[in-house]
């Protein structure tokens, strides 16, 4: 029996990650960009894909865990648009009012176009759940385990890949040294595994850099224990660093993903984290949740 299993855990979150809130853009001056290509894809797959006509029932659901800490890994919307964003404000001031503490980082997703990035749409719609430090940063939980946010994301022409500059590295690894003894969480959009046994990660999906940041969670798991809460992949995985046992890498399916063969309408993750170690729970919601 795991530690966590055995004693109170010291801290519980939920991780839900790609939330892809979308809407058809029917503006021909608002395709002449990448969006042109992420409208497409809602047209053809993602409106079917991505129920979101569940978000309130999702919102009881998560709720009805009784883990007041929410991560939320990025991802929100589909194209960046303004009405996508103002679904993922409303979604999460809804869990909000909940009582539950809301945490979030950016996806590739909501930095979709370089335009979305230039009017800065990620900050005006969710600023009210940002870290007033920015990216990266460090937080500490209710129970007092600490959490480092590493910033992943970029705007691409065509690609869905992420980036994390070398100086970020240094930072996080900075921060996660500086953090009390214990137990830790990285929170990040992108994985820094390219495959695991639940997922495999084309060329033009991963994270540019990733060795420099898995480096710097390897060195640092020497002295911890770390879980890596990612998403981006819309699958479950969760297995340890080949090269440290310390060091868990965990990803989230995606929060309204349904699934092929029916009946499933959507997934996150429950975590509870031990004196010693962490206990990863998946959740998949029903089509009658
Ligand atoms: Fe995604
Ligand atoms: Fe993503």
């Amino acid at each position: 029996m795991t530690d966590a299993a055995q004693n109170p855990p010291r801290d519980a979150l939920v991780h839900i990650t790609d939330i892809h809130f979308w809407e058809i853009v029917r503006n021909p001056l608002q395709l002449l960009n990448k969006r042109f290509l992420g409208n497409l894809n809602v047209i053809l797959r993602r409106r079917r894909a991505f129920d979101t006509s569940h978000a309130a029932a999702f919102a009881d659901a998560l709720a009805a865990t009784g883990v007041r800490v929410l991560f939320a890994g990025g991802d929100f919307t589909s194209t960046a648009t303004d009405g996508e964003f103002r679904q993922a404000a409303a979604f999460l001031e809804n869990l909000a009012a909940r009582g539950m503490q809301i945490i979030i980082i950016p996806g590739n997703h909501d930095v979709y176009t370089f335009e979305s990035v230039r009017k800065r749409r990620f900050e005006r719609h969710l600023g009210a759940f940002l870290p007033e430090a920015g990216y990266p940063c460090r937080i500490t939980l209710p129970g007092g385990t600490p959490m480092v946010l590493a910033p992943t994301v970029c705007p691409n022409w065509l690609s869905s890949r992420g980036r994390i500059a070398d100086a970020d590295v240094d930072r996080v690894a900075r921060l996660i040294a500086e953090a009390p003894p214990g137990p830790l969480i990285v929170g990040s959009h992108y994985p820094v595994l390219h495959a695991t046994e639940g997922y495999a990660s084309g060329p033009m999906r991963r994270l540019r850099n990733a060795d420099a940041l898995r480096r710097a969670l390897v060195d640092a798991a020497a002295q911890r224990p770390i879980l890596f809460l990612s998403g981006h992949v819309h699958r479950f995985s969760d297995q340890p660093d080949p090269e440290a046992p310390r060091l868990r890498h965990c990803t989230t399916p995606a929060l309204f993903h349904r699934h092929r063969q029916g009946g499933i309408a959507g997934a996150f993750s429950e975590i509870h984290v031990g004196q010693e170690d962490f206990l990863v729970r998946p959740h998949t919601l029903r089509d009658d949740t």
